[in-house]
């Protein structure tokens, strides 16, 4: 089997995209691209100008500046993954607190960044042998992906794997502050006007809420494996 294959995985936040789609990139020798870090690094990269705040944002000053934002992947071999650079300073960290999770949704919503990052997508999907989790990898970034699975669960199984992750890393967090995060996000990523979240009509849409992740991990390899089967 040696013609590899895009696979797009979309889904709202919290449903455990990057962890299967890390692995199952890892058990086929794929390339992970993890393009929700690309908006949260732009998000950073707006709060550390003092663009954007709780109760404002100087979107035009974010937009005239995309041009000085630098956004790379570095694999970590210790990590098993990339991890991801602004303007050649690893952000994996800083990208992943609450408050960049607060702005993001609404930085993602600026067709001007969704345009930039779109376009560095495609470019990283040209030769395939990708898996990219996000929420427009479907429909608008990879249209024509082999493999195309949407997931969902709960908010509030959602809410308490973002609390139990938060908290081992050290993050000061409340359960009901995460839940909010979770709902907020939600509502923006879905009701956005450019390329808002929403379900590829042929991804096939894994509930996790009560799944394992091993049951998941092999309905979702067993289902690769049935198209590259077809492919070659
Ligand atoms: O997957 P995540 O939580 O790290 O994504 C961060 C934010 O970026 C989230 O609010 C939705 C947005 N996003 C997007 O609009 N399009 C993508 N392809 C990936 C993420």
């Amino acid at each position: 089997m040696n013609s590899k294959i895009t696979i797009a995985i979309d889904g709202y936040s919290s449903t455990g995209k990057s962890t299967i789609a890390k692995e199952l990139a890892k058990r086929l020798g794929y390339i992970y691209v993890d393009s929700g870090a690309m908006y949260r690094a732009v998000a950073l990269f707006a709060f550390q100008q003092k663009w954007i705040g709780t109760d404002f944002f100087q979107v035009r000053s974010l937009v005239e500046n995309l041009k000085h934002v630098s956004i790379t992947f570095v694999y970590n071999a210790e990590l098993g993954f990339a991890e991801t650079y602004l303007n050649g300073i690893n952000v994996e960290s800083d990208i992943r607190s609450l408050e960049i999770s607060n702005y993001v949704s609404r930085v993602a919503a600026i067709p001007e960044v969704r345009k930039l990052l779109v376009s560095l997508q495609k470019e990283m999907g040209v030769s395939k042998g990708v898996v990219m989790d996000g929420r427009d990898i479907g429909t608008v970034v990879f249209p024509d992906a082999e493999l195309k699975l949407f997931m969902t669960a709960s908010p509030d199984t959602r809410a308490k794997r973002r609390f139990d992750e938060l908290r081992a890393r050290g993050e000061e967090v409340t359960y009901q502050a995460i839940l909010e995060n979770v709902i907020y996000r939600d509502h923006l990523d879905t009701t956005r006007e450019d390329s808002p979240l929403t379900k590829a009509i042929d991804a096939v849409e894994i509930d996790n809420s009560q799944l394992t992740r091993e049951a998941q991990a092999k309905t979702i390899y067993d289902l690769t494996l049935q198209i590259l089967r077809k492919n070659n």
